[in-house]
């Protein structure tokens, strides 16, 4: 008989969850409806929608295999990830490889129809290997060597660790990459330290060499004259760990970018040469997905997909930023990606680690999904006895019995389940698009000028209104194909070099909107001054510049055609060139050199329009900036009105849309649908839905 823990644990909590939670009866309701009808996914193939956990086998005895794998299977997770932390039981000395355990896993895995993606274990080096090879182990930007007892001890660009990684990477590759139960590779585990050892700094030298050519162009473009900065040798040139040079800081940050690329192509090298095409090659990325230790678009291009560990940490999901996070995941390669991690309920790292509400997780997952993940694992199964993250939120306790959190994966599972043949070959497709670029993060961050001036803030004050207009937003590079939008916002495009100025005004000049935000075109790709003043190479199409910028510590009044409200944090005094620049806003009363001057200002050029906003408004105003732009390019919203707190995603098929709609608010919500729709977790054509708090809807439009 089906072991079957959806009903082990009704059997034993029904009478609580029935009087104590909708959410629990409907989920119950769910679960019983799914075995009710025998389905078990999309007959004959994978899901296209996986929920999955990472599991660590090399932590438990064998014997508990079997049964961790059909508690899985109970909660309808359909992929494992295995291995990333495992070098030392897969090569428990040197050249002495040991995998039969791992066959025997993913063969178990498969018997419970659950697909596996394996990790490379390099970033967490076996002591044999840190003892006998120093000199892998990473230096901090204090001169500290790692010590081996945690991960992450390694350098990144020492060519001797290199080789271990492409070894224990092509063995792995070979022995699975035919495996018909492997479907993917992650390489390593989330990128983070960089080393500043005496052989980085040497090859930080050379990629500057390399990039150069000659030390009078390094000492050109990054107007070394300034305090007796110039280099007669390239070995003059630091490794900076504590500012510096824009330009040299700014180098730095790319060479970082190309030496994490190199490390990770090592291994889709030693990959590629063995395994089946149709293993995906991937890596998680970390960070909360807006770390910029690196650029997310280089080491993701060479990846078969993008895939980003999305953590709230403490509190409570924060719905714009995470939803920004996953259309920022989805630009970087411009396709469905995978949430390689997500916390069961809590995490141990952060200050507090509270817990996520009931139905919490389960609105966090349909939210990755709303945007384009089509996979979901959770970190992590089941916490190791031992080790440094004890307190971590897990799906199954030390004694191997679910935690509360499973019922609601298991719940999830389900849904997943059933909306997965709808979501499969579907997509979030946007008419707007938010272009980013590392080069303008970077150059900000390297001399912010004002603390409060947070990117990310400036980011979502663009993103929020126009989902709040029911819009899908791309969120691509500067440097990205453009043409398929209405409308692009850079908030704070600060790099803008001469090539980027061009692929931006072809896209104008053939029909498109571009609003630049403040700060933008300020420097050029050395991170040296723009000498036309902002926006750089974009002044003379935009008929305006910046005269003068200032960092503000109070609110100063804005008003103009499109309304009034106030700046703050940062305001920038515009003035126009042309008649036909048009200014849009002025300040009012505020330092006196802001007083009365144009504070947006907008010209039509070719087929499009370039717009220049210098302040960061207050919400209500930059909502109607948005209203005004989309309204202008006849942008339709892609869905009803909705109540306050509910969002709703939109994925495009070929002959049908499926809409996620989320209830994130704490009261009860009715939405009216524009149509009706085929609901897909509880069946039938409807013309409304309610949703309970934390409460999703999937439905369908169309032939499906
Ligand atoms: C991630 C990491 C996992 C685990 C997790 C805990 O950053 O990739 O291995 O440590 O954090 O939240």
């Amino acid at each position: 008989m089906r072991n079957n823990a959806c009903l082990r644990l009704r059997g034993r909590t029904a009478a609580r969850l029935v009087s104590r939670a909708v959410f629990a009866s409907v989920l119950l309701a769910a679960c019983l409806m799914f075995l009710a009808s025998g389905a078990a996914g999309e007959p004959g193939s994978q899901p296209a929608l996986l929920l999955g956990a990472a599991w660590y086998p090399e932590q438990w005895p064998e014997s508990r295999w079997d049964a961790d794998l059909q508690l899985m299977e109970d909660a309808h997770l359909h992929v494992v990830r295995v291995g990333e932390f495992a070098w030392s039981t897969m090569e428990p000395s040197p050249g002495h490889y040991s995998f039969a355990w791992l066959a025997r896993a993913i063969r178990l895995a498969e018997k419970h129809h659950i697909a596996v993606v394996i990790g490379t274990p390099t970033d967490a080096p076996p002591a044999w290997l840190t003892s006998a090879h120093p000199e892998i182990l990473r230096v901090d930007a204090a001169g500290h060597r790692a010590e081996h007892g945690g991960r992450r001890q390694f350098n990144y660009a020492s060519p001797e660790y290199r080789v271990f990684c492409a070894t224990i990477a092509g063995q792995l590759a070979q022995r699975f990459g035919h495996d018909p139960a492997v479907i993917g590779w992650q390489i390593g585990n989330e990128y983070t330290d960089e080393s500043f050892d005496p052989q980085t700094r040497r090859q930080f030298d050379n990629w500057l060499r390399r990039k150069y050519g000659t030390l009078d162009a390094l000492n050109r473009d990054w107007t070394t004259a300034y305090w007796s900065q110039t280099y007669d040798r390239w070995d003059e040139i630091p490794l900076p760990t504590d500012g510096g040079n824009p330009g040299l800081l700014l180098d730095h940050r790319r060479f970082v970018s190309d030496t994490w690329r190199s490390f990770q192509q090592v291994q889709i090298d030693a990959i590629r040469r063995y395994a089946d095409p149709r293993q995906f090659i991937t890596t998680n990325i970390g960070g909360l997905g807006w770390s910029d230790n690196w650029d997310h678009y280089e080491i993701t291009q060479p990846l078969d997909q993008a895939a980003w560990d999305d953590y709230v940490g403490e509190g409570h999901l924060n719905v714009a930023r995470n939803a920004a996070m996953h259309d920022f995941a989805r630009g970087w390669k411009r396709k469905i990606f995978w949430v390689m991690e997500t916390q069961p309920g809590s995490v141990n790292w952060a200050p507090i680690n509270t817990t996520l509400d009931r139905g919490e997780t389960r609105a966090m997952a349909w939210q990755a999904v709303g945007h384009g993940a089509d996979a979901v694992l959770y970190w992590q199964w089941r916490d190791a006895l031992n080790g440094q993250e004890q307190y971590h939120g897990a799906l199954v306790g030390p004694d191997g019995i679910p935690l509360p959190i499973y019922s609601e994966i298991c719940g999830i599972g389900n849904e997943f389940e059933r909306a997965s043949a709808a979501l499969r070959g579907t997509k979030p497709v946007a008419q707007v698009a938010i272009v980013v670029s590392y080069d303008s993060r970077w150059a900000i961050d390297f001399q912010p000028h004002s603390k409060n001036y947070d990117q990310l803030q400036v980011l979502l004050g663009s993103y929020r209104p126009l989902r709040d207009e029911r819009l899908t937003v791309d969120i691509v590079s500067a440097d990205a194909p453009l043409d398929s939008y209405k409308v692009v916002f850079a908030p704070s495009l600060n790099v803008i070099s001469k090539e980027l100025a061009a692929h931006l005004l072809a896209y104008v000049t053939q029909g498109g909107h571009l609003l630049l935000g403040p700060r933008s075109g300020m420097k050029d790709e050395h991170d040296a001054l723009n000498i036309e003043r902002q926006p750089g190479p974009m002044v003379v199409p935009l008929g305006g510049r910046v005269e003068q910028y200032y960092a503000l510590d109070g609110g100063v009044p804005v008003s103009g055609t499109l309304g009034s409200g106030s700046a703050s944090i940062w305001a920038e005094q515009l003035s126009k060139s042309t008649p036909d620049t048009q200014v849009l806003l002025r300040y009012g009363k505020s330092n006196g050199w802001l007083d009365g001057q144009p504070a947006m200002i907008t010209r039509p050029v070719g087929q499009g329009r370039i717009t220049y906003l210098g302040a960061i408004l207050n919400p209500d105003l930059m909502h109607r900036i948005i209203s005004w732009a989309t309204a202008a390019a006849q942008i339709q919203p892609e869905f009803g009105a909705i109540p306050a707190n509910v969002e709703v995603c939109r994925r495009v098929g070929a002959s049908h849309t499926v809409f996620v709609v989320i209830n994130h608010g704490s009261a009860a919500a009715k939405i009216l649908l524009p149509a009706a729709m085929h609901d897909l977790l509880n069946g039938g054509q409807v013309g409304s839905v309610e949703l309970d708090p934390q409460g999703v809807a999937v439905l369908s439009k169309g032939t499906d």
